[in-house]
């Protein structure tokens, strides 16, 4: 127990010493000191002509540099109990799943599947196409996304239709409505409220024999309240509840709530998912050699003629809008009962038609290792995920799902009738195999350094319930 105890507080050490020094995040433009990976990067070739054409283009669409939200003074209590409760099978209905089962470091922070597998998998723990899903239970209908750079505080939206979302008032909208807790920071920490309440992701199915499972759908309060109880049995949770809130142990049960249990796991996502020194970020620091000569040559598509970035925009790489892109169906969808199943994407949450079937336009940071792509997984290849873009009727149309899904269970499920019935929201693009390529490189530059072993990292040995922790 020591000996894991201090392997996690190494895990923060090694993380204080990186943010004291600066160097997860690059903010100077004096780059010149810092060591990339151990082969060397390609000298830019080309010139200063496309620094002057590319720099001119990330200026007029205020493309900066991505702030990333973290504390200056990070509370490394509250780190070190937000990691342990992303880690903890404690927080699953039946004792079984953890957000790291589905946002995993080895499998850079999604779960390597199209659709996820939730509570009651075949085998408990079991991580990427290892993981199979148990008898009578259904995938999970969405891609789980990444969760890289979350805690930036240009975020406003989560989800993959937006349905946690700042209100523009200093509060948020979520589907808990009125009985989302006061003192919920940012968005992501709103987000973490939910995964808990799923029953197919975290809380389990109606016949489990648990005490979450058994709280009525609508009863939000009651599951919150419920694991509380659970994290409070514990402990050392008891300790660090107490440690990262600074309240006495004898009034923990009057003042934490799961807020406090959400709260905490943001603060570890943020803190361990900020990786702003790609190639790209280090440009946008201002060094010219960060990019290679393709590279630039891909980002001036990627931010003029192939207008990429009309949606992904920004320092994020989105604009937080919605769109149809015609992206195949296939999976249980949104809706139950519904046939074929479809998911409806943002207009479930607006209720207006002309939202049907858009979806959050996905960040770009590290795009290269987070296969699958789009909301439903439909793309195992970023190069497919990209072309689809150029023509999505075309697209839509010759789909096949045997050439992009390794789950085989969702080849049957791709509905081929014209679901996605309404218009998208994307006109094709013309581009040359070269210019295709170029926009490839360019997305590649996306990607953090040594990002494996950086993520690795942040695993900790073992958790307070004493329950296993999912690893390869
Ligand atoms: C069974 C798999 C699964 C588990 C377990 C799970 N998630 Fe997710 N996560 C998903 C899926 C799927 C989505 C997208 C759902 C949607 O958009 O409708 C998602 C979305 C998210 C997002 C939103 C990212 C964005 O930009 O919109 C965050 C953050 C996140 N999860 C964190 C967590 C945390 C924290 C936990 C644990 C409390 C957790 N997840 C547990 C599958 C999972
Ligand atoms: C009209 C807005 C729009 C434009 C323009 C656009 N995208 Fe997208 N992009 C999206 C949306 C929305 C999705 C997700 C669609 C879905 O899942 O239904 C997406 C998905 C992606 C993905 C998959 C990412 C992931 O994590 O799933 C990649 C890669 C991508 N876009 C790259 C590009 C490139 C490169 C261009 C320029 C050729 C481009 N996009 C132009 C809106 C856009």
């Amino acid at each position: 127990m020591e000996h894991a105890k201090s392997a996690r507080r190494c895990w923060l050490c090694a993380l204080l010493t990186l943010l004291s020094v600066g160097a997860t995040v690059v903010s100077s433009p004096q780059a010149a000191a810092w060591q990339p990976d151990k082969k060397k990067p390609k000298e830019p070739r080309g010139s200063h002509a496309t620094d002057h054409l590319l720099r001119q283009a990330l200026a007029d669409q205020n493309v900066t540099p991505l702030d990333s939200g973290l504390p200056s003074e990070p509370n490394a209590d509250l780190l070190l109990l937000g990691q342990a409760l992303y880690f903890d099978h404690e927080l699953s209905g039946n004792r079984d799943i953890a957000c790291a089962t589905c946002h995993h470091p080895t499998l850079s922070t999604g779960d390597g599947l199209s659709l996820p597998i939730g509570t009651a998998a075949v085998v408990a723990g079991a991580l990427g196409p290892a993981r199979t899903k148990g008898p009578d239970r259904s995938l999970i209908p969405r891609n789980a996304p990444e969760v890289f750079n979350r805690g930036s505080t240009e975020w406003f939206s989560q989800f993959w239709d937006s349905r946690v979302v700042e209100d523009g008032l200093g509060g948020f909208l979520s589907p808990a409505g009125l009985d989302l807790p006061a003192g919920l920071p940012n968005v992501l920490a709103v987000q973490a409220m939910f995964p808990v309440t799923s029953r197919d992701e975290m809380r389990g199915a109606e016949t489990d024999p648990n005490e979450l499972s058994a709280i009525p759908d609508a009863d939000l309060p009651a599951m919150w309240a419920a694991l509380v109880a659970r994290l409070l049995a514990i402990p050392e949770y008891r300790k660090m509840f107490s440690d990262a809130y600074e309240i006495d142990d004898a009034l923990l049960e009057t003042v934490i709530g799961f807020e406090h249990a959400a709260m905490a796991i943001a603060a570890f996502e943020a803190e361990a998912f900020t990786f702003l020194d790609s190639p790209f970020d280090r440009y946008l620091a201002g060094d010219n050699h960060a990019l290679s000569s393709a590279q630039k040559k891909g980002a001036l598509l990627f931010y003029g003629q192939a207008q990429c970035s009309q949606c992904h925009a920004g320092p994020l790489l989105t604009d937080q809008q919605h769109y149809n892109l015609l992206v195949p169906h296939l999976g249980p969808g949104k809706v139950a009962g519904s046939d074929p199943p479809i998911d409806p994407g943002r207009a479930l949450v607006t209720g207006v038609a002309s939202d049907a079937f858009r979806f959050r336009t996905p960040p770009l940071r590290n795009v290269a290792v987070t296969a699958p792509y789009m909301h439903n997984g439909a793309y195992t290849d970023l190069k497919a995920a990209v072309r689809h873009h150029l023509d999505v009727v075309v697209a839509f149309d010759q789909y096949d799902p045997a050439d992009h899904l390794d789950q085989v269970e969702l080849i049957d499920t791709v509905v081929y009738s014209d679901v996605a019935g309404s218009m998208p929201d994307l006109e094709p693009i013309e581009l040359s195999k070269k210019d295709f390529n170029h926009l490839i490189s360019f997305l590649k530059s996306l990607t953090a350094p040594r990002l494996k072993q950086r993520l690795r990292a942040t695993i900790p040995s073992s958790v307070p319930s004493g329950l296993p922790i999912d690893d390869f």
